[in-house]
């Protein structure tokens, strides 16, 4: 029987437990489909040492039930990052962003030996950029950044009503056909004024786990 969204998140988020290192450091994102995964921790009563976050929400769900959050600074690189994405591909690289937390999760997963991306099936894409891609920028650029964003052939649109937790503005580019995500991911990072673009090709996933009707499927690199 066709599964809702919802219960497609909670199947991949399950899942995700099994990804979880007996000792040390897990790096945990954000989203909707986090939010189930630190649920399912908590519901299985799984031991979690101590973990980075990033977002302000995933660290509130975290100290909620009892995880150490610790400050990425105070941490060597450590071994698995587990997060959503809105758009992955074949080459395992992902739009991310949504949920406006792009930068901290580009940092957690740029310290992470393994990237364990859970989503459900509707996130798999054959070429990224239906999902508009999150684009965050310190607010006095933001209409510079937007100005070159329409030289590459995008529509970039303000997030209304959205702070990040960095203290800037999102800007989310409609119109995108991505077919070479890691140069695009160099030149929107060139941008004087951009902090990160959720873009994430250069750092794609490590491990997709992808839940369908019939169950969660996982890829490996
Ligand atoms: C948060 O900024 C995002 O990168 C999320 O990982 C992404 O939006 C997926 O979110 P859901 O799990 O809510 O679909």
């Amino acid at each position: 029987m066709a599964k809702t969204q919802d219960e497609l998140k909670e199947m991949v988020a399950l899942k995700a437990l099994d990804f979880i290192p007996q000792n040390g450091i897990l790096g945990v994102g954000s989203g909707s489909t986090v939010v189930k995964f630190i649920k399912a921790i908590q519901a299985q009563g799984i031991k979690v040492e101590a973990a980075v976050s990033s977002s302000n929400a995933t660290t509130a769900l975290l100290e909620e039930i009892g995880v150490k959050v610790l400050d990425p600074n105070s941490c060597e690189p450590y071994d698995v990052y587990i997060d959503g994405a809105d758009e992955v591909n074949d080459d395992f690289e992902m739009i991310k962003g949504g949920g406006a937390c792009l930068t901290r999760e580009k940092i957690l997963a740029s310290m992470a030996k393994r990237f364990v991306c859970i989503v459900d099936k509707s996130k798999l894409v054959q070429t990224l950029g239906k999902f508009p891609l999150p684009v965050e920028v310190i607010p006095m650029a933001r209409e510079q950044v937007a100005r070159t964003l329409r030289t590459l052939g995008g529509n970039p649109v303000l997030r209304e009503g959205c702070i990040t937790d960095n203290g800037c503005e999102i800007l989310d580019v409609h119109g995108l056909s991505i077919t070479n995500a890691k140069e695009l991911e160099d030149k929107i990072n060139a941008i004087p004024g951009v902090v990160t673009v959720g873009l994430f090709a250069h750092r794609g996933a490590d491990v997709v786990l992808y839940a369908t009707d019939d169950g969660v499927v996982e890829r490996t690199k």
